[in-house]
This record gives C-alpha cells, sequence and structure tokens, in this order.
C-alpha cells in the first residue's frame, strides 16, 4: 500500500480512468462501496467502457470490488494517491515522481520534481492504516472504512495549515507548496531523523536550536507541535534542524496547550540525557519556551 503502487500505475492511465476514479471517489461519502450502476451513471459510460475501466482499476489495485450484496467498487488509498497526483501535475506542482523518501507510521513521503526542475517532497497521509484490518474483523460490513479518506484528508490540511503558520514566522520547517486531498507538497530536505544519528557534533547547541523553535513556534505562530520527538526532528549534513509531521498541532488556547508544550519539551530534553548525556533543566526551559526565561539558564 505504498505510494509505489500509485506512482507505477499512474502512467499506464487515461483521462477515462481518472473519471471512473473520480466518480467512485465522490460517491464514496454516500457509498461504503459505490454501486456499479452509480458509476454508470455519473460517468455517462456505456456499460462496456465502464467494465474495462474498471477491471484496469482494479488490476492496478486503485479500486476493489464487492459482490455481497450488490456489485461495487470503492478506492484503495493507491487510488486515491493517483487523484492527488493527477491534481498536483495539472496544477504545475509536480512534473515527475522519483523514489521514495521515507515510509512512516502514518505517511508515506516520496520525492518529486517541479517543471522548474526544483526538487520537492510530496507526504501522503495514511490514517487508519494499522487499524484498518482490524476495524474489518470486529466490524465486518460497516461504514467506517470510508472515514480513513476523510481523516487523511483533514491530517493532510492540517499539516499544511500548520507549515503555512509556522514558516513565515521563521520556524525551521520544509517550506510549504501546496495540498491537495490527503497529500501535501513541500519543500524536499536533506539529513535523518535526530533518533537515527548514531554521534551528534555539539549536541548542546543541537538542543539549543530545537528550544529556540519551539519558543518560536509558541510565541510567534502562537500554536504548539504537540507530536515532537526525536523522530519528528530531522538533523541535516550542515548539523541544523528541522521539524516535520505537524497534523496534530494544537493553538496556544486550546484547553491541553500547556500540557502538550511541557510534554513536547520533554520528550527532546529526556531524548539529549537519555542519548547524549546532556542535563538540562526541564523547567528551565519549558519557562524559556514560554518566553518567562532566558536560554542560558537551562544548564
Ligand atoms: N520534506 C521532506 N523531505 C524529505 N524527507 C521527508 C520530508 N518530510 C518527511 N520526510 C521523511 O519521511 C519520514 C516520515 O515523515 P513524517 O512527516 O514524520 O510522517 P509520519 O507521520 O509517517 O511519521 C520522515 O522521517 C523523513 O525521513
Ligand atoms: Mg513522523
Amino acid at each position: 500500500m505504498s505510494a509505489e503502487t500509485a506512482v507505477k500505475a499512474f502512467k499506464s492511465l487515461e483521462s477515462q480512468d481518472f473519471r471512473i476514479l473520480q466518480v467512485i471517489e465522490a460517491a464514496m461519502a454516500k457509498h461504503e462501496f459505490v454501486p456499479k450502476e452509480v458509476i454508470i451513471k455519473y460517468s455517462k459510460f456505456n456499460m462496456e467502457e465502464a467494465t474495462f475501466r474498471l477491471e484496469k482499476l482494479q488490476k492496478f489495485r486503485l479500486i476493489r470490488q464487492t459482490k455481497q450484496p450488490y456489485l461495487g467498487y470503492a478506492l484503495n488509498y493507491s487510488g486515491y494517491d493517483c487523484l492527488a497526483i493527477n491534481a498536483f501535475l495539472k496544477a504545475e506542482i509536480v512534473e515527475a515522481f522519483g523514489k521514495p523518501l521515507g515510509v512512516g507510521k502514518e505517511a508515506d513521503v516520496y520525492d518529486a520534481l517541479t517543471p522548474k526542475g526544483e526538487r520537492i517532497a510530496i507526504k501522503f497521509h495514511r490514517l487508519g492504516r494499522i487499524s484498518f484490518r482490524q476495524t474489518m474483523r470486529k466490524r465486518g460490513y460497516t461504514t467506517e472504512r470510508t472515514s480513513w479518506l476523510l481523516q487523511s484528508r483533514k491530517a493532510a490540511e492540517k499539516e499544511y495549515e500548520a507549515l503555512k503558520l509556522v514558516y513565515p514566522k521563521g520556524v525551521a520547517v520544509p517550506k510549504p507548496i501546496s495540498q491537495n486531498r490527503h497529500a501535501i507538497a513541500m519543500g524536499a530536505i536533506e539529513g535523518a531523523e535526530l533518533a537515527e544519528w548514531k554521534e551528534v557534533s555539539q549536541p548542546e547547541k543541537v538542543l539549543k536550536e530545537i528550544l529556540r523553535n519551539i519558543r518560536k513556534t509558541y510565541l510567534k505562530a502562537e500554536i504548539i507541535h504537540a507530536d515532537l520527538s526525536e523522530y519528528n526532528i530531522i538533523l541535516k549534513p550542515d548539523n541544523h534542524i528541522l521539524i516535520i509531521d505537524w497534523p496534530q498541532y494544537v493553538t496556544k488556547n486550546h484547553p491541553n496547550a500547556q500540557q502538550l508544550l511541557r510534554r513536547d519539551v520533554e520528550n527532546i530534553i529526556t531524548f539529549f540525557k537519555r542519548k547524549h548525556l546532556l542535563e538540562a533543566k526541564t523547567d528551565r526551559a519549558i519557562a524559556y519556551v514560554a518566553g518567562k526565561g532566558k536560554i542560558s539558564t537551562i544548564f
């Protein structure tokens, strides 16, 4: 179910195939599996054309079929990926796809090129990927299934929103470029998750840079990342950092804002203590990011 399936199938798709995918997408708001007659009605294809297209899309695993209690079709993640890819190509945000950059818990990130030849990253959100089979097993036939589509789109919208709030304030994040369905286009970054680095040079400096960025996010953009850890911080080859993975952000006036801010800071401080033997004072660090203290007092 990685974005690879969509990127490979995409080249073989024609406009008629996209029409079918779009019809299924729209009708999935109402139907868990969209009846074949509904697909025929809204696509305006005849039976023969519709059957040919549906079989093709199914062969590429972009849709799946049910025969009971009626003949119907539902979008797979790969079909949804294709619709987002098509939108990015049409909007001239992307010209070509490259290789996978990272398959995370809840997303697939892909490398792409813009028409101007710049490298960017496309993140496809994949919510409910883990619980999908469990949900199916427990509930059998339900409408639960369609919600992954909506959930993933919501996550992408929210992450894009966060990037647009913090990027202009100078927080170190990938540059937001565009969003469509469950996908966001952003600047490509080089480096690896902080957790992956065996050795970090000048860890004290790196920790301070992270705290400065948390502070800027809180004081200037007035939001909190709320899922911060060594896995969502990229350390670049130049020893500077970037904060990624923002769909869970909350605003400063969220009822749990203070706890979430504390947890973000604690996660980072604990990591540096465990892995890099840095003794930073958590309370001072929290005061600093909230604008109530100096960074020079945290060690
Ligand atoms: N803009 C980007 N450029 C390059 N690689 C990225 C970018 N964003 C994410 N990645 C890679 O994809 C991985 C997963 O991304 P992340 O946003 O953390 O999603 P998840 O929800 O799956 O954790 C990251 O750890 C990183 O390796
Ligand atoms: Mg992540």
